[in-house]
C-alpha cells in the first residue's frame, strides 16, 4: 500500500540496538526508509544496520545516550548533514534498574528511569521537531508501556516514567500536530526482550499470562512492527494523541 511506503524518508530510531527497537528498524526498512540505528552502544547498532544492508536495506548506526542531551544534539546534527531530513523519530530505548519494593529503590534508580525513560524522549523530540516539522510534516512514536496505564507492583517507578510518556506524547501532539507533526505511542505489554528477561525466568509469571492475557503467550518484538509503522504512515494522517495498546488482551 502507497500510504506504508517509506521510501525516501528518513527514520530516527532510539534504541534500536535489540529487542523491539531492532525489529522496528528492519520494518522501516523493509518498507523503504533510511533507518538511523542508534543507542549507547554503537557497535550492537552497527551489527542492526548491516543485516539491514545485508537485505538490500539503507542504515546507518550512532551512538545516542539518551540521558546525554550532547548525543541527540550530535545525531541530529549528523542526520541533517548526511541526509537533509528527518521524517520519522521513534523513542523506544528505555531502562528499569529497579526491581523490588518501592521503599527499597534508590534515588540513583529513580533517577536513572525517569532521565532515560522521559527526559530523554522530550528532549530528543523537541529538539527533532523543527526538522520533523520541515518537509511536508513528520511523525513521533513514542514507545510506552501498558505498564503507563496499569502500573505494576515491585516497578512502580518505570510506570511512573510510562505514564509520563504518555503524557508527553498528548501534550506534545496538541502542540505538534497543527504543525504536520503526529505524536503517537506504542504501549506494548509483555514481550520477549531483554528487559524482561527477569519477568519472563519468574515463575510467577506462567500464571500472569493464563490469568491475565486474553493471547495465552508473550508478544515477539516482531509483532510490535506493524502498529509502529502504522502510526508514522501516511495511512494514520488523522491519527494522533493515541496509545496503540499492543498487549494480547492484558488490559481489555
Ligand atoms: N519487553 C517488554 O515486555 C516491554 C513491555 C512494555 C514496554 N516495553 C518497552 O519497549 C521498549 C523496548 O524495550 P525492549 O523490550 O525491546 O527491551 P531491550 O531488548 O532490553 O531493548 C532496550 C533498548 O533500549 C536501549 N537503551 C537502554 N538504555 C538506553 C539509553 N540510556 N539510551 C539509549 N538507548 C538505551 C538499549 O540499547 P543499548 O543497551 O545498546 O543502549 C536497547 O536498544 C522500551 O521502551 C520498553 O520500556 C517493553
Amino acid at each position: 500500500m502507497a500510504r506504508f511506503d517509506f521510501t525516501g524518508k528518513v527514520a530516527l530510531i532510539a534504541g534500536a540496538s535489540r529487542g523491539i527497537g531492532e525489529a522496528v528498524a528492519h520494518g522501516f526498512a523493509e518498507h523503504g526508509a533510511t533507518v538511523i540505528c542508534s543507542s549507547r552502544k554503537q557497535g550492537d547498532c552497527e551489527k542492526v544496520a548491516e543485516a539491514i544492508r545485508a537485505k538490500g536495506g539503507k542504515a546507518v548506526s550512532a551512538e545516542l545516550h539518551l540521558g546525554e542531551l550532547d548525543h541527540h544534539d550530535k545525531v541530529l546534527e549528523m542526520i541533517e548533514k548526511e541526509f537533509g531530513r528527518l521524517d520519522v523519530l521513534v523513542n523506544n530505548g528505555a531502562t528499569s534498574p529497579h526491581f523490588g519494593p518501592a521503599h527499597e529503590a534508590s534515588e540513583g534508580a529513580f533517577d536513572k528511569t525517569i532521565e532515560v525513560n522521559t527526559r530523554g524522549p522530550y528532549f530528543l523530540s523537541t529538539k527533532a521537531f523543527p526538522m520533523l516539522k520541515a518537509d511536508g510534516g513528520g511523525s513521533i512514536v513514542n514507545v510506552a508501556s501498558i505498564d503507563g496505564l496499569q502500573p505494576a507492583e515491585f516497578r512502580v517507578i518505570y510506570g511512573m516514567s510510562k505514564a509520563a510518556l504518555i503524557a508527553m506524547t498528548k501534550g506534545l501532539a496538541k502542540e505538534y500536530s497543527q504543525h504536520g507533526v503526529r505524536v503517537n505511542a506504542l504501549l506494548p505489554g509483555f514481550t520477549d526482550t531483554k528487559l524482561a528477561s527477569a519477568l519472563k525466568d519468574n515463575p510467577a509469571m506462567d500464571m500472569y499470562v493464563k490469568m491475565n492475557l486474553a493471547i495465552k503467550r508473550m508478544a515477539q518484538p516482531e509483532e510490535m512492527v506493524g502498529a509502529v509503522l502504522y502510526m508514522a504512515s501516511e495511512e494514520a494522517s488523522y491519527y494522533t494523541g493515541q496509545n496503540m495498546v499492543v498487549d494480547g488482551g492484558a488490559v481489555i
